[in-house]
């Protein structure tokens, strides 16, 4: 389990239970032809982390009846919705590694790669219909929120417009919303009381965030041995993060050269490596570092709402384990 769980009941329950989602997931999927279940399956089995799903399972023991079949439908719509976004964002970002495997847009090309992103979500969305009609609404908000997030990175903010907010209204929308679901699905199908699902979506959502701030600043930090990804790929395409933002608050003259090389393209292959070199170096990355401790402590906040217990220790780890991601 990708996370300290100190009650071994607990501990027992949600392996067993990722287990069986697991088998889920390798079912749906299956499609009509060899080719849509081989480029569906090529992701979907390369070794995810399964942090959505864990997390509905998570959410939902804070519930009456975290066992409720739909609490696996909706562990297995977070995590089809979540992969089906990765073979766009692959295509988008141009991305040639994922979770240490050949992206389906380089193993194949792009037309696979829209197509079987397309069919998960499809998938998503029938398992979806069977949780009813307030999980389509969530379902349908929270993929516009994904492709609304996705939408703003590619636009730059607009004059005037502070950089480090429009970062975060990104973050927010294309993972942040997801995983605010994950949780919200998790405790509404466990039977959880509304306040504790409307506490556990808002720690869902600065959990969320944390994730994806975390994996900017890995992005930077880590080798591709650890991420399974090609290191400083934000920084190549000139997509700006969270300890570049702050690198660009800099106004020691001693980050002239780095601050030149930021917030361009960086497709000259010494030139890119100069920058991560010195972004590596700079205070800047335990700035990132701090903030996302100090999201972590506010998640924390929101599981007050929470009887202490062996679930919301869980909970509380799981904030952690998100700020102080390695991998
Ligand atoms: C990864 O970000 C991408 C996302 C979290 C979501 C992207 C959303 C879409 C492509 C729109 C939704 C589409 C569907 C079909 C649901 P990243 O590129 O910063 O992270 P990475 O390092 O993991 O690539
Ligand atoms: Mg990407
Ligand atoms: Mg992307």
């Amino acid at each position: 389990l990708a996370l300290p769980v100190v009650d071994a009941d607990l501990e027992r329950r949600l392996v067993e239970r990722l287990a069986r989602i697991e088998e889920l997931l390798a079912e749906h999927c299956k499609g009509r032809t060899r080719y849509v279940s081989e480029a569906a399956t090529h992701l979907m089995m390369a070794g995810g982390k399964r942090f959505r799903p864990l997390l509905v399972l998570l959410a939902a023991e804070a519930g009456t009846h975290p066992d409720a079949e739909e609490v696996n439908t909706a562990a297995c719509v977070v995590e089809l919705t979540h992969v089906a976004s990765l073979y766009h964002d692959d295509v988008m970002d141009e991305a040639a590694l994922r979770r240490g495997a050949d992206t389906a847009n380089a193993r194949w090309d792009n037309l696979v790669a829209i197509l079987t992103g397309d069919f998960l979500f499809g998938r998503s969305s029938e398992l979806t219909a069977d949780l009813g009609p307030d999980a389509v609404r969530i379902q349908a908000r929270t993929f516009t929120q994904l492709v609304e997030g996705q939408i703003l990175e590619t636009v730059k903010p607009g004059p005037g417009e502070d950089p480090l907010e429009h970062y975060l209204e990104v973050v927010a929308g294309k993972t942040g919303s997801l995983i605010a679901t994950s949780a919200r699905y998790g405790a509404m199908f466990g039977g959880a009381r509304p306040e504790v699902v409307e506490a556990l979506s808002a720690y869902g959502e600065i959990v969320g965030s944390s994730f994806q701030l975390s994996d900017d600043i890995l992005d930077i930090a880590s080798e591709s041995v650890t991420s399974g990804k090609t290191p400083g790929t934000d920084l190549r395409e000139g997509v700006p993060t969270l300890p570049v933002l702050m690198a660009q608050a800099s106004t020691d003259p001693a980050d002239a050269r780095l601050l030149e090389l930021l917030g361009r393209p960086l497709t000259d292959d010494s030139e890119h490596a100069e920058a991560l070199g010195l972004l590596r170096a700079h205070p800047a990355m335990q700035e990132a570092r701090e903030y996302v401790l100090g999201q972590a402590t506010q998640a924390k906040k929101l599981l007050e709402v929470l009887d202490p217990g062996p679930v919301r220790t869980a909970l509380e780890s799981f904030a952690d384990t998100v700020a102080t991601r390695t991998a």
